[in-house]
């Protein structure tokens, strides 16, 4: 066809471009696939909102931490063992009250507090949902399940490079008495990101 961009025409898919440069640093001793498998092994075994849930459990249960959690959520979360890449420079922990909800996105891209929170869901990157949350997030946040009362105030926070947020759930009625271990297994990655009430 004359009219197809000739240069579309000779670029190869985006895998077969990806396995071309791994296979180029390979053979230059740069061990490529290697450090893919380890991305890939951090990603699934280490990075998961289990950390984040953690996390809350304690702010939970000790008031103290919860101080230092919402002042400098790095720092807390440090306490307990959990890095965070140095880019992420601030962790900002968003507390939620009965009429106040708070919610996560990324308005360019798909930046989360990903070594708490886990690697963002495909419907997070999703351009539907990082423009609608914003202009209509009552409406974005009824279609994903959560109807919230009219006097509730949503916020809406945009990640950037270098901050990055998680919502600190209410702690739900009926757990009282619960152990921390106990109270991080209902924590779930969608009350991290705030389009979910536990
Ligand atoms: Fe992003």
């Amino acid at each position: 066809m004359p009219d197809q961009n000739p240069v579309i025409q000779r670029t190869a898919p985006v895998e077969r471009r990806v396995d071309a440069i791994q296979q180029a640093l390979d053979e230059r001793g740069m061990n490529a696939s290697e450090a893919v498998e380890d991305l890939t092994h951090r990603a699934q075994e280490q990075w998961i909102p289990q950390n984040g849930a953690r996390v809350i459990a304690k702010a939970w249960v000790d008031p103290e931490f919860r101080k230092r959690l919402l002042a400098n959520g790095r720092d807390a979360a440090l306490e307990m063992g959990f890095q965070m890449p140095k880019h992420h420079r601030h962790l900002v922990v968003l507390e939620n009250a009965p009429k106040v909800q708070n919610v996560i996105c990324c308005t360019l891209c798909s930046c989360t507090a990903f070594t708490l929170i886990g690697l963002p869901p495909d419907w997070y990157k999703d351009l539907q949902y990082r423009s609608r949350v914003v202009r209509e997030s009552r409406t974005v946040l009824e279609e994903m399940g959560l109807k919230l009362e009219p006097d509730v105030e949503v916020r809406v926070w945009d990640t950037t490079a270098d901050t990055r947020y998680m919502v600190l759930p209410e702690r739900p009625a009926h757990t009282a008495g619960w152990t921390e271990e106990q109270l991080a297994a209902i924590v779930t990655r969608d009350s991290l990101i705030g389009v979910a009430r536990l």
